[in-house]
């Protein structure tokens, strides 16, 4: 009675608990999927249902294999042959070890899976539980980081997070190879360590930066090697946050710059160089300058000097002389035919000389250019010009006025003076045009020819001072000089020059 009712007690007592199994199989998140020992499905819960896309009352009464992909079927039959039934270590025993299985769907795609199995003998019946999730996130997962660590890994940059404070959590190839510590000797270390020794002084709080929010990209610095060199980086520098949105650290991407500095150092060298060579250059030009302009002073006050004192002196001396000769001449008897005769040569004599003493004087520097100034001085040069060559020149100054200052003057009547030079002596020409005009502030000063012309390395010949000496006159004054000359299309000669121009450094 009472061994009755008790079993009656165990019957209800085990029914609850079936009943409460069921519910748990029906409920849970994983899939259970059992088979007899001939490998029919006897249970499929409804997670198995989603799992394989299969409802229960298709999977039922079949084969497991619809669930297994055919190249895996030989090899779970096996399993299941050598399978002792021994739970492991967690009650079940996984399937595939680490390894990843493949499950099959009723649609045909073969999916990841993480299974576990265990095996139940009821009344000599051998029975086999599969316990399975569908692990695709997982495994895509994996990928992803697997994909993002060879990233890292195979960057040519050092990238490392720390953590808020400062602990190195990750350290890639790169980092070992710029930094000299090991991925080993890094990880777990404080960041400061590549922070100058010197009580960290060189400590930016970039990473501090960063973890507020403020952008730091590619900011150029220094950092401290393993075996204490300093080394410079650039490096950017992002917060690595929570999914709650809390920051828990930071990754820096560090490039080694070091090659680069060099460049840039070894370029602003070079310039540096360059700018004092050039200074260097620009001063002993100037110092020319200055050097020859004292030196056109000095001979054209030479020129000027002695022309006068030719002129003045010499002319006053012969005019005496010839004076005196036309006295003795006038005081003789005319019959002293042979003293007359001397003193009528004499005369002759003074004449020439005096025209020689003014030539020469003039050709030293005219004193007309002093006394009436440089057009009438030019047109007298210009006479001469032709006399003395046969090319036809034309004179051209339009406003006879030209209001020029003395050195200006004298630049202008030398530029002609060496251009003719030039024209009778290099050009062949048969006709010269001379044009002096003013324009706004400056005198133009034109000397063209019809000859044959030259080209521009003529100029640079050895000794040719001539062009040189006209551009340093104008130089001087400020002003410039042009030179336009084709082959058989004659030269032309065009200088710019103040008109009340003064030629700096008279007197030093
Ligand atoms: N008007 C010109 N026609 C042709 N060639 C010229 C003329 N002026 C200058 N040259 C050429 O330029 C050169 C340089 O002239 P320049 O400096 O005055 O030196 P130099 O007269 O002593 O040779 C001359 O040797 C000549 O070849
Ligand atoms: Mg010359």
């Amino acid at each position: 009675m009472s061994s009755t009712s008790d079993e009656v007690a165990r019957v209800h007592a085990l029914e609850a608990h079936d009943a409460q199994l069921a519910a748990i199989v029906r409920a849970v998140k994983l899939a259970v999927i059992s088979v007899d020992e001939t490998q029919t499905i006897v249970l499929f819960n409804p997670e198995a249902e989603a799992v394989f896309r299969c409802g229960a009352a298709q999977a039922l009464g079949g084969p497991l294999d619809r669930f297994i992909p055919a190249a895996a079927r030989v090899a779970h039959r096996q399993y299941l042959a050598n399978f002792d039934g021994r739970p492991g270590k967690r009650g079940a025993r996984s399937m595939g070890g680490d390894r990843i299985l493949t499950g099959l769907r009723a649609d045909g795609k073969e999916f990841p899976i993480d299974a576990s199995i265990i095996s139940t003998e009821v009344a000599g019946r051998k029975w086999y539980t599969v316990i399975l999730r569908d692990v695709t996130e997982r495994v895509r997962d994996r990928q992803q980081l697997q994909f993002l660590s060879n990233i890292v890994e195979s960057s040519s940059q050092a990238i490392l997070s720390r953590d808020r404070e400062g602990t190195i959590m990750s350290w890639n190839e790169a980092a070992a190879h710029i930094f000299g510590y090991t991925q080993k000797e890094a990880v777990g270390q404080n960041i400061r360590m590549l922070f100058s020794n010197e009580a960290s002084r060189d400590y930016t709080g970039l990473a501090e930066r960063a973890m507020r929010g403020e952008p730091v990209v590619n900011f150029e610095t220094r950092r401290q090697r393993k075996d204490g060199t300093l080394i410079d980086v650039e490096v950017t520098i992002s917060p690595i946050k929570h999914d709650d949105g809390s920051v828990v650290g930071t990754s820096a991407i560090y490039s080694d710059i070091t090659e680069r500095k060099r460049m840039e150092a070894q370029m602003h060298k070079l310039i540096n160089d360059q700018r004092q060579a050039e200074a260097q250059v620009r001063e002993s030009r100037d110092r020319l300058r200055e050097l020859s302009a004292a030196l056109q002073i000095i001979r054209e006050e030479e020129k000027t000097r002695i022309a006068r004192e030719l002129h003045d002196e010499l002319g006053q001396a012969l005019t005496a002389l010839k004076m005196d000769a036309a006295a003795i001449a006038s005081d003789l008897d005319p019959a002293q035919e042979a003293p007359l005769k001397r003193t009528a040569a004499m005369k002759q004599l003074i004449d020439a000389t005096v025209a020689s003493v003014r030539r020469i004087s003039a050709d030293l520097r005219p004193v007309m250019l002093d006394n009436l100034g440089l057009v009438p001085t030019l047109e007298w040069l210009t006479r001469q010009f032709s006399d003395r060559t046969g090319i036809r020149v034309d004179l051209d100054i339009p406003d006879e006025n030209l209001g020029v200052s003395g050195d200006a003057a004298t630049a202008i009547f030398r530029i002609v003076q060496e251009a003719l030079t030039n024209v009778a002596r290099h050009s062949g020409a048969d006709e010269v045009g001379i044009e002096v005009r003013r324009q706004g502030g400056n005198v133009v000063t034109r000397i063209r020819d019809n000859g044959k012309g030259f080209s521009e390395p003529d100029t640079r010949k050895a000794r040719s001072f001539g062009l040189l000496g006209m551009r340093e006159r104008a130089y001087v004054l400020g002003g410039d000089m042009k030179i336009s000359s084709l082959a058989q299309k004659g030269t032309q000669i065009e200088a710019v020059i103040p008109a009340f121009g003064t030629v700096q450094g008279r007197g030093s």
